[in-house]
């Protein structure tokens, strides 16, 4: 049985794919079988493990269009890290327009998907930061949402806006789909904003706030320059552990 876990918020810069890189790179050191899936335009989940693909090359447009070629899999990682990734550029951009004039266009990557998810123990899904096609297929491919946040103040007015878009996700595509859990990240131990906003996601919303919350750190920054999950830039930082205690925590299991 495989996972399907999509990483979630239309606001950008808020440690999605910091979170789906590294969460991918966490659970594939703990033995799972992992692909992450790159469901940005921009490409950085693909660019920060080291894999610049020019236009032409095959990507996730490739997967959605093209049943007839073969999934292109990369493992840029190996042989330290046996994780699967499925790329992207900017070439998507274009998919987002091409997907609108496709039957049953939200369920595209649900039923690709469907066949070459169960070799893999858990399917990572970077999403842009839009609530568009991308995203929407994304959402209803996945059994699991985990939505990183800012701790600010604006953060909260975004959150509500996704959990509409879950719950209307829920209503027409894939009833299926549960918040696996709110990750706080980028969180500055100097700034007790971030216990507020966890109290207020727990109080108001009744959503499960992961226990762990990332910190900021340097480290998660500068290793998508190095190509590498921070796992393998600097195994001993305080963001290689945290995301290491977040990947433990959603192997337990989610709680919607
Ligand atoms: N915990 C963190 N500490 C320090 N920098 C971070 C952290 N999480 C993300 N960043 C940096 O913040 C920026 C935005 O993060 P990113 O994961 O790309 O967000 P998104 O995918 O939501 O747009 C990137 O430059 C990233 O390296
Ligand atoms: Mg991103």
């Amino acid at each position: 049985m495989s996972r399907v876990i999509a990483v979630a918020n239309q606001k950008g810069g808020v440690g999605k794919t910091t979170t789906a890189v590294n969460l991918a790179a966490s659970l594939s050191h703990l033995g799972k079988k992992v692909l992450l899936i790159d469901c940005d335009p921009q490409g950085n989940a693909s660019s920060g493990l080291g894999v610049r693909i020019d236009a032409k090359a095959p990507c996730l447009h490739t997967f959605l269009t093209d049943p007839s070629a073969p999934p292109p899999i990369l493992r840029p990682l190996a042989p330290k890290l046996d994780m699967a990734l499925l790329p992207s550029h900017s070439g998507l951009a274009a998919t987002e327009i091409e997907l609108f004039s496709h039957d049953h266009a939200e369920t595209i990557l649900l039923r690709r998907l469907s066949t070459i998810k169960e070799g893999y123990a858990f399917v990572i899904l970077d999403c842009p930061p839009s609530l568009g096609m991308l995203t929407v297929n994304s959402l209803t491919a996945a059994e699991g949402v985990v939505i990183p946040l800012q701790c600010e103040y604006y953060a909260m007015e975004g959150l509500t806006l996704l959990l509409d878009s879950i719950r209307k996700i829920r209503l027409r595509f894939n009833p299926y789909l549960s918040v696996e859990g709110i990750v706080l990240t980028m969180f500055d131990r100097r700034n007790n904003l971030s216990h507020q906003v966890a109290n207020e996601i727990r109080n108001h919303l009744g959503y499960r706030v992961f226990d762990t919350i990332i910190p900021r750190n340097v480290r998660l920054s500068e290793s998508p320059s190095y190509g590498l999950p921070v796992l393998l830039y600097d195994a001993g930082c305080p963001g290689a552990k945290t995301y290491l205690q977040l990947s433990r925590e959603l192997m337990a299991g989610g709680i919607s």
